[in-house]
């Protein structure tokens, strides 16, 4: 059974056979655009993002995209698009389902506190993957902590909703690069408890060595921005040298 919630959209139940092959496991959230479940076609499981009814004019757009350029996309930590299905009372696609918690709630609810270095060995995974987009002109504009996932070693980066393909006018590459700066000061954030009162911004209150200083300064657009991952990257490495140094010697 099915119920038909506020916003007037039928509300799937866990055990609900949703179509053909899928039933619900649990609803995960609902967004303004779209609900989204964990759902099983018996075997495995997978996440279902059900549009809302309504929304499918102004979401179209968006679910469109989202549904092209997953399907242009072949890597390991990004879910692969399984199938659209578009009946008369329901829209909605299947996707690979990705392993881990988000960052959001391991920094919230788990606090759990990241040091420098899972910190870089999570940076070098995000980098990787933006090269991977923005080689393919896919510029993705919500890496947040709702939107990775991670499990300890492996980093996911999911919901495609926001993402566009990159034509150097309204959708840049380098539109990343501030989410980026702002998802990693999450994590060094983690560790970070306020003495006294005054709330400072970030580059006075986190202790940063220099060359992070500098880095995530330049990655958030306060100092000269970066235009290019290339450039991105380059820098993330010699920011964490003596890191990836230690990680070099580990693997000898
Ligand atoms: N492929 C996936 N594997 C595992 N979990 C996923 C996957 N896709 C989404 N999730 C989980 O479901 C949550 C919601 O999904 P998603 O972020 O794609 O949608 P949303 O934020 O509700 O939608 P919108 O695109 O409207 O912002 C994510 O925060 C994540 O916890
Ligand atoms: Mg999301």
């Amino acid at each position: 059974m099915h119920y038909v919630n506020r916003s007037g959209n039928k509300q799937y139940q866990p055990s609900e056979q949703i179509a053909e092959d899928y039933t619900i496991e649990k609803t995960i959230g609902e967004g303004r655009f779209g609900i989204c479940y964990l759902v099983s076609d018996g075997q495995k499981s997978y996440i279902l993002k059900q549009l809302k009814r309504g929304m499918l004019k102004k979401a179209g757009a968006k679910a469109r995209y989202e549904e092209e350029i997953l399907k242009s996309i072949q890597h390991e930590s990004v879910p692969r698009f399984i199938k659209k299905i578009e009946r008369e009372d329901f829209y909605g696609y299947v996707l690979e389902f990705k392993e881990g918690r988000t960052f959001e709630d391991i920094i919230y609810l788990d606090k759990y506190v990241f040091e420098r270095e899972e910190i870089y060995r999570i940076g070098c995974q995000l980098v990787e993957i933006l090269k991977y987009l923005h080689s393919k002109s896919i510029v993705h504009r919500d890496i947040r902590v709702p939107n990775t996932l991670y499990d300890g070693q492996k980093v996911n980066l999911v919901d495609f909703g926001l993402a566009r393909w990159i034509n150097n006018e309204k959708y840049r590459a380098d539109m990343d690069f501030a989410f980026l700066g702002d998802f990693l000061l999450h994590l060094y954030y983690s560790s970070f408890e306020l003495k006294g009162f005054k709330k400072r911004p970030w580059y006075d209150e986190l202790q940063l060595l220099p060359k992070e200083l500098v880095f995530l300064k330049k990655l958030m657009g306060v100092n000269p921005r970066y235009t290019s991952i290339i450039e991105v990257e380059h820098d993330f490495y010699k920011t964490f040298e003596e890191l990836t140094q230690l990680t070099a010697q580990v693997k000898l």
